[in-house]
């Protein structure tokens, strides 16, 4: 007989795969990028955004545990629509090519896929600035300021680093590998304070590669830690180390990272959209950043022979996707009448006040990821 947890990560995934099943065949156009926490709406990018990948990723794994036919042309369709974002001058093309396409061809084994995700990579790795040893944003990167070839972030450093892994160990092309590790390796130099929280962005000298300021693009002040600049360098990390194995300090950076976030999180395990808002616990959560930090937590868990630290981690991630799959991802109760499937109260942007208790679509993948781990029906490393 299965277990509680199994039940509740088996229920738990297939709301959120049936909610993205029923509004991808619903669709025309457009992708998902975030859900109205009552009706379930969804607000979408027409050309992706940032964040259109997660919604394919979503219906490559659907397609890869159910093998349906009719999801895994869905998948395509949307997967297609990205082909217009390969020159696109943005760094954030990494999330695109690596779950909307690279994640298609490792859990499905589609070509299209596989060829649209090694054109982004190909695309991306021409924007390389060997100076300074890191990909600027670019002048397309979505953000509401300070963007550009001299401006760079913590967040896109995982999926980077996975992208380009993959498309250098499927071409042949060892520079993809390296550029992706130097990637990586100089934001632990920006980014990684000494206490082990992660400040967002940076500004660097072009020419030099040297670090000019520390800020933030979405956190609540520049010394401040917004929760998913500590997320997405946990992620980011963890995905370097595993790529790179050869580089000690990527695992240490992981370590240190998640064992901030282990010491930092609040009790109820739900982080604040920052860490260090003065008016918590009166502000917004982010179920988005907290998801991303246990899909991390999963994967770094898998990655690191020491037993016992192993076995914190995967014991925190299990007790995080259980809280948010129990108190956040509808129905939450049983008089509950929302749509299934939605994960609430993530903030996107609260600077600009925008989707600040919504339902976010890579938070929404990131808990799939978690629960597809912790049932054993994915492998957390093989993402
Ligand atoms: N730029 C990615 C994020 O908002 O998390």
């Amino acid at each position: 007989m299965a277990s509680e947890l199994d039940q509740l990560w088996l229920d738990g995934s297939s709301r959120i795969l049936k909610r993205c099943e029923m509004s991808a065949s619903e669709l025309d156009s457009g992708f998902p990028h975030f859900a109205d926490p009552e009706t379930g709406a969804w607000t979408l990018s027409p050309q992706g955004d940032w964040t259109g990948g997660y919604f394919c990723a979503i219906l490559w794994l659907d397609a890869h545990l159910t093998g349906s036919d009719n999801v895994r042309a869905l998948a395509r369709r949307f997967c297609a629509a990205l082909g217009p974002r390969i020159d696109s001058r943005t760094v954030f093309r990494a999330f695109l090519f690596y779950y909307g396409a690279a994640l298609g061809a490792i859990v499905c084994g589609d070509a299209l896929a596989r060829e649209l995700a090694l054109d982004g990579a190909r695309a991306l790795a021409t924007t390389y600035n060997a100076r300074a040893r890191c990909f600027g944003l670019g002048e397309q990167a979505e953000e509401a300021s300070d963007v550009g070839n001299c401006e760079t972030s913590i967040d896109a450093v995982g999926p980077l680093c996975a992208l380009l892994a993959w498309a250098g160990a499927q071409s042949g092309d060892e520079r993809m590998g390296a550029i992706a590790r130097e990637h990586a390796l100089t934001h632990i130099e920006f980014c990684l304070r000494p206490d082990g929280s992660v400040c967002q962005s940076a500004t660097f000298d072009e020419n030099t590669g040297r670090l000019i300021r520390r800020y933030t693009h979405k956190g609540f002040a520049e010394n401040s830690t917004w929760a998913r600049a500590q997320a997405w360098g946990m992620l980011g990390y963890t995905f370097a180390a595993r790529c790179f194995p050869q580089e000690p300090r990527l695992l240490e950076a992981a370590y240190q990272t998640a064992d901030w976030w282990l010491a930092h999180a609040p009790s109820d395990l739900v982080a604040f959209w920052d860490f260090d808002h003065p008016a918590i616990p009166d502000t917004y959560r982010d179920t988005s950043a907290t998801a991303i930090a246990a899909a991390a937590l999963l994967k770094l868990s898998a990655l690191t022979p020491e037993a016992e630290r192993a076995r914190r981690y995967r014991a925190f991630a299990e007790r995080v996707a259980a809280t948010l799959v129990r108190n956040y991802l509808t129905p939450v109760s049983p008089t509950d009448r929302r749509p299934p499937g939605i994960l609430t109260e993530g903030c996107y942007n609260a600077r600009i006040g925008l989707a600040v208790k919504n339902e976010l679509i890579w938070g929404t993948y990131y808990l799939l990821e978690s629960t597809l781990a912790l049932s054993g029906r994915i492998d957390p490393l093989a993402l």
